[in-house]
């Protein structure tokens, strides 16, 4: 891990302006700059970059975050290859904590073996282009099949030889740990003692992760498989988890994000062909149903995804398992069958790269309105199984449950009634059932899914300031609020003896936060204050988790948003300083304590109808009390809007 110090160097560092400034033309306007938004196309600017906040944000498709997320965003790097970056940039040395001794082994174990994985594709490379038999059978195979030597070289494609331990000498030869060896997959032991070539006589497909390191391979038998296995992958370890990888993602990730959409194949062969073909948007399954970490690695370039696959494969079968994680991922996806028992990599040699895509744009079919005309055709006229597609289908669209997608949703149920003959009213009511079931089923959200919920869910710091201010409904936003002045201002002096930090500390010191999430940042940041940390937003803009990220980008506000909305309130107060910082922290404080408040009191409330005569005495004390606080809380909170 990257040291907090480190982070802190780098964040203190940072010009938002000159790191975006070099992909976007800025132009400076009033405290922001702005230009045309990178995430979308538009030709009047409304990307909005703010070095006071060392934020950015689209007001044309609402993108938002600052320098770390941009280079996450833009250029696809990880959190710490960003921050790496910026280091890099900025002439700041890397500072990494010691690891556990566990982590460290585990580093250790994976380091070892991408640097064997590295050597390995050196000596396959060798094998290929240099050996008499990687040229005359393995070189001459792929070229018969109409691989160019470019688009080989690109996936640096290589050749085991097929004695029986060259690579495992070799690997001896350079002091490579023994122990280690079998894990990588390219050697086995025999005999116990004795290692020998895994892949002998096969051409290899290195697998290479999103940074493009190589975690593992991909070894084919040259020519007809009638007594091998056509193909002998990686086994699982340190590096290579099957379920993450999607072959082919390293070289797809940039045209995935251009075009907008991400082509799902089967095969290794299909990759690489498609790329010879110039279609390089392109990622393979391996053949096996996808998982939902695969569908996050597309998810990250693209939300539509079109799966080609040939005709009659048992990998549609397996495709569609994956239909329903894709639909809760939000995920547009296609299906394209290629006809006549070829696969993408023969047609696309077949008919050429224009007729390829050509044929994949007429030929897309909607996957949910496919596997709805799939079941009909199974189930004919019996009226049973007719049902049971109707369900079916029902609960597939139910999975369709992102509030962006509701309009997908109205669309879907329209357009599968129709297929189905069923009443539209009927289709929506039962989606809705399922949905609510659904609901009922999943209490545990996923931290990260339970910070997007707030940001959804809270309102914006303006809607505070409505005029009905006193019906502040929704439930959280006064908690984020309070965590917005406190980010915000929590250094600048309340008084001549306390920070306003202080202050709200000591006004919060009866209340607790509902929202963990929050609560956990207020703590975390009194933590901090308290160490002498002076700590602001951007001090957890830069934080390792990226809940916690999420979270206080959703909390920050864009210099202009607040300030409108101020400006119009003080209008014609003639207010000359224009510091409006003590009224939005006693204003978001008195609101806060005010829903603490309203919440005591009607829990109170439901007591006392429960209660004995004693106790109801007691509890209506409390009632007063309350009472006399909210009236309290509602005058000041008047007197501050009116000051
Ligand atoms: N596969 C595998 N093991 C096998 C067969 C297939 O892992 N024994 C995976 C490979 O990732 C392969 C994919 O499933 O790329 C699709 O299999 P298939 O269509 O049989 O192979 P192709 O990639 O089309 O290879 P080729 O074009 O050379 O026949
Ligand atoms: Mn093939």
């Amino acid at each position: 891990m990257i040291t907090p110090q480190t982070i802190e160097q780098i964040k203190n560092r940072i010009d938002i302006i000159d790191v975006v400034g070099e992909y976007v033309k800025l132009k400076k306007r009033g405290a922001n700059y702005l230009g045309l938004c990178p995430f979308h196309n538009e030709k009047t600017p409304s990307f909005t970059v703010s070095p006071a906040k060392e934020l950015y944000k689209c007001f044309g498709c609402g993108k938002s975050g600052n320098t770390i997320t941009f280079l996450m965003e833009h250029d696809k790097m990880s959190y710490v290859e960003a921050l790496k970056f910026l280091a890099a940039r900025y002439n700041i040395e890397v500072e990494e904590t010691e690891a556990s001794p566990e982590q460290k082994q585990l580093q250790q174990a994976s380091d070892s073996l991408y640097i064997i994985n590295n050597f390995a594709q050196k000596f396959f490379d060798e094998k290929l282009f240099q050996s008499e038999e990687g040229q005359n059978i393995a070189l001459t195979y792929l070229k018969e099949r109409g691989f160019r030597e470019d688009i080989i070289k690109k996936f640096q494609i290589g050749f085991n030889p097929s004695q029986r331990d060259e690579l495992a000498k070799a690997l001896l030869q350079n002091q490579f740990n023994k122990e280690l060896l079998p894990k990588t997959g390219l050697v086995v032991v025999r005999n116990e003692t004795e290692l020998i070539d895994n892949y002998r006589g096969r051409i290899i497909f290195p697998i290479h992760n999103n940074t493009g390191k190589i975690i593992g391979f991909g070894a084919r038998v040259i020519g007809k498989a009638d007594k091998a296995p056509k193909y002998i992958n990686t086994p699982e370890n340190e590096i290579y988890v099957k379920s993450k990888v999607l072959y082919g993602s390293y070289f797809a990730r940039l045209a995935i994000d251009k075009a907008n959409e991400c082509l799902l194949v089967e095969g290794y062969t299909d990759v690489v062909s498609l790329h010879q073909a110039g279609i390089e948007n392109v990622v393979a399954s391996g053949g096996t149903s996808l998982t939902t970490d695969q569908l996050r690695i597309v998810k990250k370039y693209s939300n539509n995804l079109t799966i080609i696959y040939d005709g009659d494969s048992a990998g549609i079968k397996a495709a569609l398992r994956g239909l329903d994680m894709a639909l809760e991922e939000g995920l547009n996806v296609k299906l394209v069958l290629i006809p006549d028992n070829e696969d993408p990599d023969s047609y696309v040699n077949k008919v050429g790269a224009a007729n390829f895509q050509n044929f994949v744009e007429k030929n897309k079919k909607d996957f949910i309105l496919f596997q709805l005309e799939v079941m009909l055709k199974d189930a004919g006229n019996d009226v049973t199984k007719k049902s049971e597609v109707v369900n079916h289908v029902a609960d597939t669209l139910s999975k369709i449950s992102k509030a962006e997608d509701f309009t997908k949703l109205q669309e879907y149920i329209k357009q599968c009634s129709s297929v189905l003959k069923i009443d539209e009213g009927g289709l929506t009511n039962l989606v809705n059932k399922l949905k609510r079931d659904k609901i009922a089923k999943d209490e545990k959200r996923l931290p990260f899914e339970e910070a997007n919920f707030i940001l959804q869910q809270t309102q914006q710091p303006e809607d505070v300031l409505d005029d009905n201010f006193l019906l502040l409904n929704q439930d959280e936003a006064h908690e984020k609020n309070v965590l917005r002045v406190l980010l915000e201002y929590g250094l600048r002096n309340w008084d001549e003896q306390k920070t306003m930090a202080q202050y709200i500390f000591e006004e919060l010191e009866q209340f607790s936060f509902d929202n963990i999430h929050l609560g956990n940042l207020f703590n975390d940041y009194r933590t901090r204050y308290e160490q002498g940390l002076q700590p602001d937003a951007k001090s957890f803009l830069y934080h390792p988790d990226d809940t916690v990220r999420n979270l206080v980008m959703s909390i920050t506000v864009f210099p202009h948003e607040l300030s409108q909305k101020w400006d119009e309130r003080l209008e014609g107060m003639n207010i000359v300083n224009r510091d409006v910082s003590h009224q939005d922290v006693e204003i978001s404080i008195s609101f806060f304590q005010l829903k603490k408040i309203k919440k005591m009191f009607e829990e109170n409330q439901r007591e006392i109808e429960h209660a004995d005569f004693e106790k109801q005495k007691r509890l209506i004390d409390i009632h007063n009390n309350l009472k006399e606080i909210e009236k309290k809380i509602t005058k000041k909170i008047g007197t501050v809007i009116m000051k």
